[in-house]
């Protein structure tokens, strides 16, 4: 692999213990190694580190590699609790994912990479492709979507330019890590065909098209088997059947039995147990209750991994830098340089831009719609704190310590001129940095005093685990009617805003509740945001003003109290150090918004899939609504929704024609479908044309329709352009459970004869070209058996399903 040499020339702290200057012989090294030494490979030295082995009579030393947090930015520990190396803070994964854009999706990772290399990290935590289930798991904002195919697509994107780099992904949490309360012991009960079409699809996409280096294992059990014991999913679907060679690790701290997570296929166990399970581990060798096969091949996957990451002299421009700095310090103006912080912060910010959404844009009573806002005309009023201090990221672990935070504020004083533009902060917002809320002051603000207790929650961090506790507080806290300090905030900015022409509210998600290791409880926004903006909405009746509301969040709120009576909502999601600049240009028509959401945003929480036991009970959680999660339960139930999957909003128009749909090879189910799309409004702007496949008549119950292609077309005033999609026979399958496979396995991917509707659209709900077309049953496959035939044909097998 041909690899970009690093943008340096002053080689900083350079890591000379160990030549790394040969790539790695695996083969070589392996014989040569110790039963002993082969196992210290297969767990970490602490949290970060892989073992490195250097003794006389190797012929090559071992080098440790490094691996850092991701995937929104990097995140290396500086040894103190809590704080990380300067690195820069892209929009986070839901974000990116309505920009429904690969190729900035690849750039934002190679961007991530280069910092990685500079920072001499060999392997980035990231992607997330885990199905949003519900828009309660307080982890939404690090995946991608509700849908497979679109995670999936945007997952081999970011893992194709972080490698393109020179640097490992780890594909996370594999699989069906949809919660996050009791994430390390629940067990999820989900038929076969749920989890290959819906929670093992993105997974699938990303391992056969990109290749990641890793593939982290998830906390959670799957049938009653913890996945990092799984053999199921670690060596039956992810190597046997999808063909994957590269390492499997495990969430940290996510392995219980190292012997047989081992034996199921999990290579290395993160962080290390200072080696007790080492011990263990060749104890069962010793005694002959684990094969030393095992332990070869996964020493040599692990070896592997490592030659991956010191490829050698002749490609790699010189050993990974380390810059070394101590904990706190801010980056030194070369070290900025070395990151590429000025180049990176500018795409962080078109990510920003790209994934901005206008969600709602009305035309007003007196004329046109509040958005685009004129450069030049009357008082605007900027209400909340988050443009002051702007949200652009959750909690946990894929936390990045920003390089730069763009403000809001500032950005929308230098385009509208700072004497048109009045603030006040609206409601209590207390961030300590930008990737920590200052909860302890938040609570006293609102009047609580804490009485300090111990952590409960086993945790690496025992600040995490308090911070933990006081996010619960918060969110608790933000149920309530407004606090006199609360009452006091939203009087000042309704006095504030009292004669703006327009009234500009920054809302959402406080950091408490979105965050690793806790889900939400519920999708409003705080009670004294509610009541902000429905206040700000009846002065806006009173005076006539402009209302236009803001969102940072990383998955759906409910906006009922106010929806009706604003002019204009935008989200941007959680975007990342480069947001206030992106929002203030598409506030004001310097940018036009082309962001569509990835995530159905629904009316209420008891709308939402598999509501009423969302995390199960008693370590439990079934998936009972099967495949019929996001869009795909809605359209089902017809239910209506605030926002459909796939909606957004533009400055201009997009006009849809010319649909054509050819069979290209009915055999093997290969479609060609076209479009043309053109720009009918006066400015230039982006659409993301959709492509729906459906298939009314399956002998299994299938959605109403399935996303099955996208692309983002940008176009000026009056351009058209044609738009292609290329199916293939999956792209019209179903898992069919009961189809003999004849390796004594059941299940496959079956394509029914019978007629499929093709849907070209903006949104999920908003089609504007369809066609149906009939294909053939696919005969390289077993014929279909009917349901009315199925128990006397494989009767046993069918109801027994697989085991770990
Ligand atoms: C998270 C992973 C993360 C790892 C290392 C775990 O708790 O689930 O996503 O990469 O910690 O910080």
């Amino acid at each position: 692999m041909a690899l970009p040499p690093l943008d340096v020339d002053t080689a900083l702290d350079v890591d000379t213990a160990l030549d790394v200057d040969t790539a790695l012989d695996v083969d070589t090294v392996l014989a040569e190694l110790t039963l002993e030494e082969k196992v210290s490979l297969l767990s970490g030295v602490d949290d970060w580190f892989t073992q490195a082995i250097d003794r006389p009579g190797l012929t090559q030393a071992v080098p440790s590699i490094e691996v850092g947090d991701g995937p929104h930015g990097l995140r290396k520990e500086t040894g103190v609790d809590m704080m990380w190396v300067p690195a820069t803070g892209f929009p986070t994964a839901s974000a990116m994912g309505a920009s429904w854009d690969r190729d900035l999706v690849r750039r934002v990772a190679a961007a991530i990479g280069e910092e990685a290399r500079a920072e001499g990290v060999q392997v980035v935590l990231g992607p997330g492709v885990n199905m949003k289930r519900s828009p309660l798991c307080g982890r939404n904002f690090e995946y991608f979507s509700e849908d497979p195919f679109h995670s999936g697509e945007l997952g081999a994107a970011y893992v194709t330019g972080l490698q393109s780099t020179g640097v490992g992904a780890s594909l996370k949490h594999y699989a069906a890590n949809n919660q996050e309360i009791e994430r390390t012991r629940i067990s999820v009960v989900a038929d076969d065909r749920t989890l290959r079409e819906t929670y093992l699809a993105a997974f699938e996409r990303v391992v056969r098209q990109a290749d990641p280096w890793t593939v982290m294992c998830s906390y959670n059990r799957i049938h009653g088997i913890h996945a990092s014991e799984n053999r199921w999913l670690l060596t039956e679907v992810l190597r046997e059947e999808w063909g994957y060679q590269g390492a499997v690790v495990s969430d940290w701290n996510a392995v219980h039995d190292r012997v047989a997570a081992l034996r199921a296929g999990l290579d290395l166990e993160m962080p290390g147990t200072e080696g007790r399970t080492d011990a263990e581990v060749v104890a069962a060798v010793r005694a002959g209750n684990l094969d030393e096969a095992v332990v070869d091949a996964a020493a040599r996957r692990v070896l592997t991994l490592v030659a991956r990451a010191y490829p050698g002299v002749d490609v790699v421009d010189g050993p990974v830098m380390h810059l070394g700095h101590a904990a706190g310090d801010r980056l030194t103006d070369e070290q900025l340089r070395l990151l590429k912080a000025d180049e990176h912060h500018a795409l962080a910010r078109e990510a920003a831009a790209a994934s901005i959404t206008l969600l709602r844009n009305d035309a007003r009573p007196a004329g046109g719609p509040a958005l685009p806002l004129g450069q030049n005309g009357g008082r605007i009023a900027v209400i909340g704190a988050f443009a002051e201090h702007a949200r652009i990221q959750g909690g946990g672990s894929s936390g990045v310590d920003p390089t730069r935070v763009d403000v809001p504020l500032e950005e929308i004083r230098a385009i509208a001129g700072a004497g048109r533009v009045s603030y006040a902060p609206g409601y209590v917002h207390l961030p300590k940095n930008a990737y920590q809320d200052d909860n302890v002051a938040t609570l006293a603000a609102h009047g609580i005093t804490l009485v300090e207790e111990r952590p409960k929650v086993a945790r690496r961090s025992a600040t995490l685990a308090k911070e933990l506790q006081l996010a619960e507080a918060v969110q608790h806290l933000a149920k309530a009617q407004p606090s006199d300090t609360a009452r006091r905030l939203i009087d000042e900015a309704l006095t504030a805003a009292q004669d703006a022409e327009t009234i500009i509210v920054f809302a959402g998600l406080p950091l408490a509740f979105e965050q690793e290791a806790n889900d939400r409880a519920s999708l409003a926004l705080p009670e004294e945001q509610n009541v902000l903006i429905a206040e700000l909405a009846e002065l806006r009746d009173r005076t006539g003003a402009a209302l236009v509301i803001v969102l940072a969040n990383g998955s759906p709120v409910t906006m009922e109290p106010w929806h009706d009576s604003v002019d204009s909502i935008v989200e941007c999601g959680l975007g990342g150090q480069g947001v206030g600049a992106a929002i203030a240009r598409a506030l004001f028509g310097l940018a036009n918004p082309s962001g569509r959401i990835a995530e159905t945003y629904p009316l209420a929480i008891e709308d939402t899939p598999g509501f009423p036991n969302w995390h199960g009970e008693r370590g439990v959680v079934l998936y009972g609504e099967g495949v019929f999660i996001g869009y795909r339960w809605y359209d089902a139930l017809r239910r209506r929704v605030l926002y459909p999957f796939g909606h957004g909003l533009s400055y201009t128009s997009f006009g849809y024609a010319d649909l054509s749909v050819e069979i290209v090879d009915a055999a093997v189910g290969r479609v060609r479908v076209t479009c043309r799309v053109t720009n009918e409004g006066s400015r230039a702007g982006a659409e993301i044309v959709q492509l729906y496949v459906g298939d009314p008549d399956a002998e299994v119950s299938r959605p109403v329709r399935e996303l099955r292609g996208f692309e983002k077309v940008h176009l000026e005033p009056g351009e058209s352009a044609e738009v292609g999609f290329d199916l293939d026979g999956r792209d019209f399958a179903y898992w069919d459970v009961a189809a003999d496979r004849g390796d004594d396995r059941l299940g496959l991917w079956r394509r029914e004869a019978g007629e499929f509707i093709v849907e070209v659209g903006a949104s999920s709900q908003d089609i504007r070209l369809e066609h149906t077309i009939s294909l053939p049953d696919d005969a390289s496959i077993p014929g279909l058996v009917r349901d009315a035939d199925l128990q006397g044909v494989v009767a046993s097998r069918f109801t027994q399903g697989h085991a770990g």
